[in-house]
């Protein structure tokens, strides 16, 4: 492939979110921008992601700007908009061209998932732009390449910024969920975003959750029985009667008025970049499980929840370490790359010799690793455990743990 050719000269480095936000991007742009001020860039912030740069462009200045890095989102604000939709691409690419001779940006750093760090690979590529790609992501599902080690076994595992702020989130939410759960002795079935990848279900478990249904294992017509008897036995095992069901907003789950294993969609509507709106299966779940086991269950859908709220700790060290990886790649002019962590780590252990590059192109859509989930057990097992514990604390258990003596009448 050609080297790319600079389109202008300066150091003019300018900053995009695209995509759903996470706790973690006012940090993740914090960092950047900080870093790269300090190397003499004058630093510009391009206002909802893609969008930012069609039309007469709408670009803010950041260098010596004050910036609040906890805060979580994006200040930049976000778009789903893909500058290589269908009939519009030739357009957009050329007002993106246009606008980044315009404003004399000479580096694009692109905070995404696949779809805007695919999208900022393919300028790379087919004109030139020198991009740096940053991950994020609640949804964990970009191909990372962080290793686990779990006693000895190394895991292909993933861990993308945001992720750890919504997982803790999540487990913190059901911990809490418990109490109503066990007041009412009732079933919650909780659904959690991750889109396609299961992951971020997962960290509800870590909250007390004793079952999670995930897109990578669907429930179909000859494991659904198997599923309510689990149900029925978790339910029942103990005195406290009651449980929480985490599902993934993505479950595939077998409809017997159609005889289908199929998803549950929120709208017929789907985004600039083909993917449809889930949402909804908590309910579907909720209602089948009351009917096979006679027990009253409920549906909740934790939602926006998940991905709100401040930046957690071990994101923010995390996106500083990926940041001081950015920079790298900035003062090499190695671009169409993205920083990642290279191994899962404690907090203490987040350091940018604990980091390394991947191209930025085809990194999405990296399901959980199978080892980590348990189909028989329709559950996460220890390794995920595992893995979840380098980033999450266990909340505190709320348990009803009385055991008040039984008054007996008079007569
Ligand atoms: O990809 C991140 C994510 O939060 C998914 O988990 C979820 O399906 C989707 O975004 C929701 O997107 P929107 O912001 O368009 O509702």
């Amino acid at each position: 492939m050609a080297q790319p050719k600079r389109i202008c000269e300066g150091k003019t480095l300018a900053i995009l979110t695209g995509g759903g936000d996470t706790a973690a991007l006012n940090a993740s742009i914090e960092a950047i921008k900080s870093r790269a001020s300090i190397l003499g860039y004058k630093v510009y912030g391009i206002l909802k992601g893609w969008k930012g740069l069609l039309d007469d462009g709408d670009i803010v200045e950041l260098t010596n700007q004050p910036y609040d890095g906890v805060y979580g989102g994006t200040a930049l604000r976000s778009s789903r908009t893909n500058p290589f939709s269908g009939d519009k691409a030739k357009e957009r690419v050329a007002q993106i061209m246009r606008n980044l001779k315009r404003y004399r940006i000479d580096v694009l750093v692109t905070i995404g998932g696949d779809d805007t760090n695919g999208a900022a690979k393919k300028l790379y590529e087919q004109e030139g732009v020198p991009v740096i790609g940053f991950p994020k992501t609640i949804d964990n599902d970009l191909n990372t390449r962080t290793i686990h080690n779990y006693n000895g076994q190394l895991i292909n595992a993933v861990l993308c910024p945001g992720f750890p702020s919504a997982a803790k989130g999540i487990a913190e939410f059901t911990s809490r969920l418990a109490t109503t759960a066990e007041s009412h002795s009732r079933i919650i079935v909780l659904e959690i975003m991750g889109r396609d990848a299961g992951w971020l279900c997962g960290a509800a478990m870590m909250g007390g959750a004793e079952i999670s249904l995930i897109p990578e294992f669907p429930v179909t017509k000859e494991n659904k029985q198997a599923l309510f008897e689990k149900v029925r036995e978790i339910y029942s095992k103990t005195k406290k009667h009651f449980l929480i069901v985490a599902v993934s907003e993505g479950l595939r789950w077998y409809d017997e008025k159609t005889g289908k294993v199929d998803v549950v969609y929120a709208s017929s509507e789907v985004d600039d970049f083909g993917h449809p709106r889930f949402g909804g299966v908590s309910g579907v779940v909720a209602s089948e499980i009351e009917k096979a086991t006679g027990i009253q269950a409920r549906a909740q859908n934790i939602g926006y929840y998940a991905r709100s709220g401040d930046c957690r700790n071990y994101d923010k060290r995390f996106v500083s370490v990926l940041a001081d990886r950015a920079m790298d790649l900035l003062l090499r002019e190695d671009y169409g790359k993205m920083p990642v962590l290279s191994k899962i780590c404690s907090y203490q252990e987040l350091e940018e010799f604990n980091t390394s590059t991947v191209d930025m192109g085809n990194i999405g859509n990296q399901p959980l690793p199978e080892v980590y989930y348990d189909q028989s057990e329709f559950h996460f097992n220890e390794r995920y455990m595992d893995f979840l514990s380098y980033m999450v604390d266990k909340p505190k258990a709320i348990r009803f743990d009385y055991n008040f003596p039984k008054v007996k009448p008079f007569e």
